[in-house]
């Protein structure tokens, strides 16, 4: 029998008792005065007047109750055939040290510093040592190219830039650092210093006094304690995908950040002090920033952070291997990932091989599991599967399933019951909420709980146009769904013009950019094409302007080639198609949601709106559907 109920009725009937309850999880150095300040920024702010360190709530805490010798990190790398333990004491000594490294080269509260890494611990180091001295991070995912991380550097501002010389894809090694140079070229903020993590595979060569090495720093330095900040002081931003080509910097706030995070690990995962969580997704990611770093650490649990893939790394099995050796209890990854499991192992063979006795549940989460691939690993696994909704801006899920609750039934495609906190509605085009079931634009009654973004960097302005103008009292989304009569929630997809590619969120309009910057080209369209294991991949189509007459492949494949330069290999941008061309309206508005279902093999209805129908014969004709 679940609680949900409950617990979610509890929350609705007193929203301030419910996180006022909550935020008795965290360690404060000054009390709140208020919990919740409705007039302050876009929708208020959460736990007004108190002060408190991340870091200190990830780490002395728990060394300080007598839980130093626990595990804090465990990395697995079988990128470089290493793992490698962090009692929570050890990385309490590092992550002060580099604290210290960092107050030296000149770094304090409120300052940004940009980080550039690999799944490496050093990465969570940084993240934490930054929070330690109330500094704001930006974590830039590895596998974006050198403008993307320019136009982070351009619009955080950072002091610094921590970075390693490389990451390890395989089969490649990609060289971060010679990125990171070209990036302080094309940005016109100039970071002062550069602290540089070297590693074997492929060590960076040094800019004199500007770049520094990380271990050498660290190791010269003093500890540093750490420095109360307010509850509503930054402690991060993550930039994610727009409809623009400029990313949106989304601010996460400290004090909300902390009481959500640790509350989520019990409600949701049912995981505690000592459990072993893994979740494998990136610390570039949001789903890295949470699951990985700060809400184990927060909840006293040991985190797994792997440096590998689900295939090939070296093999399918690859997860299970990883699960069994560390005991894992709660295990989170992308449905993608599953995916290309089951491509290379659809009978789950290499599953039987480990023990996977400890396991609790799979939880999922960056896209939407198709049931197919959700029914498939539950048999599979016969442990409870777990879909969790939610997106960089919410910082935690939005819906999930309950273990720590007892749980809500099993529906293969839905996302569960909205977390206590959230109240979630399917609106129609007036803001009307709909009948149950019925498909619309998922929307958050306002005010967002703690831990969701209060504003985006510098620019509030732009978080109220991009989530509170359209329906006013609520957060708009971005998704389409519905919610059914027992209150699951549906996701079916994006009402704007964001794709996700193997659980990554990119934006169709910034590849779209790109690729209108190429001499050859008048304009263009990007739009998803499914994929059966990355479940989107992006298709540009392609009107050359006239009189040009290279040949289609040479400028196609510079098309290719470009989208990587310019945004970076994670766009997994491959194939660009030339149409003699686009389809529009009247009124020029390129239509986009029919070719992407003429794309997809779908059935669709000619809008009435269209100018010239014939184009889309001919669209037919260059992709061969
Ligand atoms: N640094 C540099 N390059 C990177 C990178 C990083 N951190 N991560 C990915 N790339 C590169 C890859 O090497 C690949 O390059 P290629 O075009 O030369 O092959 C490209 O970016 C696309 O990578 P990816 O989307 O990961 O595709 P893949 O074919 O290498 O792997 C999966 C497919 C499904 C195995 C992989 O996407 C995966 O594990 N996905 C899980 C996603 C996830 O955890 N998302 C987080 C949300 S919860
Ligand atoms: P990101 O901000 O990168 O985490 O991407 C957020 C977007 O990914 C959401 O707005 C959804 O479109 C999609 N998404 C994430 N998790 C889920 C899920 N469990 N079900 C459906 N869509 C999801």
């Amino acid at each position: 029998m679940s609680r949900y109920e409950a617990v979610y009725g509890d929350w609705q009937r007193d929203p301030e008792a419910y996180w006022r309850q909550a935020a008795q999880s965290i360690h404060w150095t000054r009390p709140f005065d208020r919990v919740f300040a409705p007039e302050i920024g876009p929708f208020g702010v959460w736990f007004q007047g108190g002060e408190l360190n991340t870091c200190f709530n990830c780490l002395d805490r728990h060394v300080i109750a007598g839980a130093g010798e626990r595990p804090a990190l465990i990395w697995d790398s079988p990128m470089t055939g290493q793992i490698k333990t962090f009692t929570y004491s050890a990385l309490l000594r590092r992550t002060a040290k580099l604290a210290g490294a960092l107050a030296r080269l000149g770094v304090g509260k409120g300052d940004r510093v940009v980080i550039y890494m690999p799944m490496v611990p050093e990465a969570a180091i940084a993240m934490l040592a930054c929070a330690r001295l109330g500094a704001i991070h930006s974590m830039v995912f590895g596998g974006f190219a050198a403008p993307e991380l320019a136009s982070r550097i351009a619009d955080a501002k950072p002091k610094l830039v921590i970075a390693a010389s490389c990451g390890l894809e395989p089969g490649r090694v990609v060289a971060y650092k010679p990125i990171v140079d070209a990036a302080f070229e094309l940005s016109p903020h100039k970071p002062h210093a550069c602290l540089i993590f070297q590693r074997e595979a492929a060590p960076a060569s040094m800019v004199a006094g500007r770049d520094h090495d990380f271990i050498e720093a660290e190791e010269a330095a003093t500890p540093h304690d750490p420095v109360p900040v307010a509850a509503t002081d930054p402690l991060y931003i993550l930039y994610t995908s727009g409809t623009t080509g400029r990313p949106k910097g989304i601010v996460r706030d400290n004090g909300g950040h902390a009481v959500a995070l640790a509350t989520s690990i019990p409600l949701i995962y049912d995981t505690h002090p000592g459990d072993v969580m893994w979740t494998a997704s990136d610390v570039g990611w949001v789903v890295g920033h949470t699951y990985i770093v700060y809400a184990p650490l927060l909840a006293g649990v040991t985190t797994v952070m792997y440096e590998g893939k689900p295939v090939g790394t070296p093999d399918a099995g690859a997860f299970w291997r990883v699960t069994q050796a560390h005991q894992v209890k709660t295990l989170f990854t992308a449905p993608t990932a599953l995916r290309a499991i089951k491509q290379q192992d659809p009978e789950g063979k290499l599953i039987g091989q480990y023990d996977l006795s400890r396991l609790q549940a799979l939880y999922l989460a960056g896209e939407r599991c198709d049931p197919p691939t959700a029914i498939w690993i539950e048999a599979l696994l016969n442990k409870p599967v777990i879909d969790n909704w939610w997106q960089t801006e919410t910082g935690w899920p939005i819906s999930a399933r309950f273990r720590g609750l007892g749980l809500t039934p099993f529906k293969p495609g839905s996302g569960g019951r909205a977390c206590p906190g959230y109240e979630v509605q399917a609106l129609d085009g007036e803001g009307v909420v709909m009948k149950q079931g019925e498909i619309g634009s998922l929307a958050i009654k306002l005010p967002m709980p703690p831990g969701c973004a209060p504003t985006l960097w510098e620019n509030e302005q732009g978080y109220k146009n991009a989530y509170l103008l359209d329906y006013p009292g609520w957060y708009r989304t971005g998704d389409s769904g519905a919610v059914d009569s027992d209150g699951d929630i549906w996701v079916m997809g994006r009402t704007d013009d964001i794709i996700n590619v193997a659980g990554h969120r990119l934006s169709t309009g910034a590849m779209e950019e790109v690729l209108a910057g190429h001499p050859d080209v008048a304009e263009c369209a990007v739009i998803a094409r499914i994929d059966p294991v990355k479940g989107e991949s992006p298709l540009g189509l392609v009107v050359l302007k006239s009189g040009v007459n290279r040949p289609d492949a040479t400028i196609t494949a510079e098309l290719v080639a470009l989208v990587r330069e310019k945004i970076g290999p994670v766009a997994a941008f491959k194939e660009a198609v030339i149409v003699p061309r686009l389809p529009k309206t009247r009124s020029g508005k390129i239509l986009r949601a029919t070719m992407k279902k003429l794309a997809n093999g779908e059935d669709f209805v000619i809008p009435p709106t269209i100018e010239d129908s014939s184009v889309l014969d001919q669209i037919k004709v260059s992709l061969g559907v």
